[in-house]
């Protein structure tokens, strides 16, 4: 393996080849559905206020996921060792991450997205979620405090085993992961 890491580094052909690959496409596709995301929230809000947009966002979320997923022919999902959806709690691998994401803004360092490369599985880019936008602080804020009485109770409804409140600006919310298949 060595010798050959050696020779892919020390040639250009092999750069050319490596910048099409995972580790830039990775980040590229989770900006597009981060993006979605964030525009399908603040419409919902706008429209018709946290407490609605909670069912939205319920709906929405794995859609945009399933879709910009299938157009870039990866897999994309959003996980948390305190997840809102239990779907979406952290695997034994996704947790290795996020402890090490949380160790970088605990030395405060902003975490870089990592890639993952399993023959059998494919390369799996994983790339931190932090806290940066007052919005979130609506649904994942302090209860009753940052979370509107009417938003909670619409969370618990829908939610009932949800752990993903309480969280502050900079904090370390989950992670994003894009695998793209092993080549056959
Ligand atoms: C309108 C309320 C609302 C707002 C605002 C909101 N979220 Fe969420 N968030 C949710 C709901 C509902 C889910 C569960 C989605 C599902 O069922 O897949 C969720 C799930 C998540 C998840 C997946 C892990 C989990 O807990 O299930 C992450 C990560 C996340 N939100 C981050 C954010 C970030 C970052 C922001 C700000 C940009 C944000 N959220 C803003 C309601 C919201």
């Amino acid at each position: 393996m060595r010798p050959l890491l050696l020779l892919c580094l020390a040639t250009s052909a092999c750069l050319a080849q490596a910048k099409p690959g995972p580790v830039k496409a990775g980040p590229e596709i989770i900006a597009e559905a981060s993006a979605k995301l964030i525009a399908a929230l603040t419409e919902a809000i706008a429209k018709d206020g946290p407490a609605s947009a909670i069912g939205v966002c319920s709906q929405r979320a794995p859609e945009i996921a399933i879709t910009v997923g299938k157009a870039h022919g990866v897999t994309l999902r959003r996980a948390s060792e305190k997840p809102r959806n239990p779907k979406n709690d952290a695997t034994d691998a996704e947790k290795i991450l996020l402890t090490a994401f949380a160790a970088d803004l605990e030395k405060k360092q902003p975490p870089k997205p990592q890639s993952v490369t399993n023959p059998d599985q494919g390369t799996t880019v994983f790339a931190p979620i932090v806290i940066s936008n007052p919005l979130c602080l609506q649904c994942h804020g302090a209860p009753d405090q940052d979370i509107a009485p009417p938003t909670l109770a619409a969370i618990r409804k829908l939610y009932p085993g949800d752990k993903a409140t309480g969280y502050k600006t900079g904090d370390l919310r989950g992670l994003w992961s894009v695998t793209f298949p092993a080549k056959p």
